[in-house]
């Protein structure tokens, strides 16, 4: 049984929290908390943060950037700030996953889960961000580095909230991270580095290598950047720390890689970091120096402002400031384009709200972990996976279903396209990938091919492959 808050301002997520009980957990994207409830962990209360404005800051101030603990990888995608400023983070937030997970994953997530394999924990800890937290008993803000202490543990304290990371920006930067892995989608690291390093009258100055899933938390690889600091970034410079970042770190065997592989990879990451890094700092190579940059943000949904629908929300007038534990919270939201209301628990996944109680059994419970996109659904015009959204924050918002993509009587456009090309393949995968590409056109109404695959690598196939798919998002 779990009790359901849902504040509106910092201040009443403080109070929610210490109110609440030891027990009580911020929800923010849930593409983690929601794991957990479907491999069977219960939480006595969760306090959804979507509403509280200050998480939703992304700004440049003061010399740095500014990013709200609930702003998802798909916002730091589509922002200049944080491809101009940040372009570590950025890489990171470009590899992460697939739209369905970018679309609702949150940076305060991804550091508060505190995974060794954390790509935006790892990019933030090699632009030596800071981490800002709020309690009752005030605020208080320390390093990225002091932040994560071992896998799953963080130095939150009960009743404290991640509101914000500050990444102090520095022009002239030079960043670069890489992530092991020939698909760019779901793929958690075996290894990841992230480089940031200055260049003054061609010497290397305070530089930072940041290495991933080699030891219980994101490390810094000291003696490869006592290598560089002070040199130039020649080739015998860049050999001697990259054998030092790969000696210093401390992997582990498992299912995903061997710990020698996992040095091998930090070895090559980063010599192929810092050569990218020297190739971009040689003046006049213009080139190589737009090759890091590579791709200007793009126009990424991000999460709009809820309640825009101007729905009588049911959950704002009783579920606020909390249900409690056992209550089911009253929702209401648009579905395909028809107002509905619905009581669902806390922890009931948006696909279970959908099949279950509207019978619209086009969403398919496939991996039920994030994996295939056979759940796929629109959220606000924005692909996410229903076995991993809280259908109790669908609240004051649209959701369109594959059963939503008709156009009246007929086959909307793009599910004549999908006809047409052969590309129905098989009836379960097909309706995840309609509504991915359906997402994927509102952005990029003529895509590219890339495009194309980048916007459907969440969505697995197993039978017969994507040319067909292609084919059909592209002439649709
Ligand atoms: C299919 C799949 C692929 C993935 N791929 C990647 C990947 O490529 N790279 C990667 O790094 N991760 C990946 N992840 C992991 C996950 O998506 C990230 O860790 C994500 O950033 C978590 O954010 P969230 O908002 O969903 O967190 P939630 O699930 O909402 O929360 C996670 C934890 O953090 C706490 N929390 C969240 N926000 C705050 C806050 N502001 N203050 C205090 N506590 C907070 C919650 O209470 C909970 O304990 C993947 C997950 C899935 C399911
Ligand atoms: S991704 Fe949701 S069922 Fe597989
Ligand atoms: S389309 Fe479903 S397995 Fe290939």
């Amino acid at each position: 049984m779990t009790a359901y808050a849902r504040p509106e301002s910092l201040e009443a997520l403080v109070r929610a929290l210490s109110e609440l009980g030891p027990g009580a957990r911020v929800l923010a994207g849930g593409t983690d908390l929601m794991l957990s409830v479907r491999a069977g962990k219960s939480f006595p209360a969760l306090i959804n943060v979507s509403r509280v404005p200050e998480l939703s800051e992304l700004a440049a101030r003061d010399g740095a950037l500014w990013i709200g603990g609930g702003v998802t990888v798909a916002r730091l995608l589509g922002s200049a700030e944080v491809h101009g400023g940040a372009l570590a983070l950025w890489q990171a937030a470009d590899r992460f996953a697939s739209p369905l997970v970018r679309s609702r994953a949150t940076v305060g997530g991804n550091l508060c889960n505190a995974s060794p394999a954390a790509d935006l924990a790892l990019a933030l800890l090699a632009l030596d961000a800071e981490v800002h937290l709020v309690s009752a008993q005030g605020r208080r803000a320390l390093p990225v580095s002091d932040f994560m202490l071992g896998p799953g543990k963080s130095a939150l304290a009960q009743g404290e909230v991640l509101t914000a990371v500050r990444v102090p920006l520095r022009p002239g930067l030079l960043q670069r991270f890489i992530k092991s892995g020939t698909r760019p989608a779901l793929e958690i690291a075996a290894a990841s580095v992230a480089v940031a390093l200055s260049m003054e009258h061609g010497v290397v100055v305070a530089p930072r290598i940041a290495c991933g899933a080699v030891a219980p938390v994101p490390v810094r690889a000291r003696s490869a950047e006592r290598a560089l600091e002070r040199h130039a970034l020649t080739p015998e410079r860049i050999e001697e720390a990259a054998c030092a970042a790969a000696t210093e770190v401390r992997p582990i065997d498992d299912v995903r890689a061997s710990a020698l592989y996992r040095r091998r990879l930090v070895a090559a990451f980063v010599r192929r970091s810092l050569e990218e890094l020297a190739a971009a700092s040689t003046p006049g190579n213009r080139e190589a120096t737009q090759a890091l940059g590579r791709g200007p943000p793009t126009k990424q949904g991000g999460r709009p402002a809820h309640g825009q629908l101007g729905l009588d929300s049911l959950a704002e007038r009783s579920a606020s400031p909390a249900a409690p534990a056992g209550d089911e919270v009253p929702i209401v939201l648009v579905l395909n384009g028809r107002r509905v209301e619905a009581r669902v628990s806390p922890t009931m996944a948006l696909l279970e709200l959908v099949r279950d109680r509207f019978q619209l059994s086009g969403s398919k419970l496939g991996c039920g972990e994030g994996e295939c996109g056979a759940c796929a659904m629109l959220l606000d015009g924005e692909p996410v996976l229903g076995c991993l959204t809280p259908a109790v924050d669908t609240d004051g918002r649209e959701v369109r279903t594959v059963e939503g993509l008709r156009d009246g009587a007929q086959l909307g456009k793009l599910q004549q396209a999908f006809v047409r090309e052969g590309a129905v393949q098989c009836g379960f995968c097909t309706p995840g990938m309609l509504v991915a590409a359906s997402g994927l056109l509102a952005r990029h109404p003529n895509p590219t091919e890339e495009q194309i695959c980048r916007g459907l690598e969440g969505n697995l196939c197993r039978c017969t492959g994507y040319v067909a798919v292609i084919e059909a998002v592209r002439a649709s």
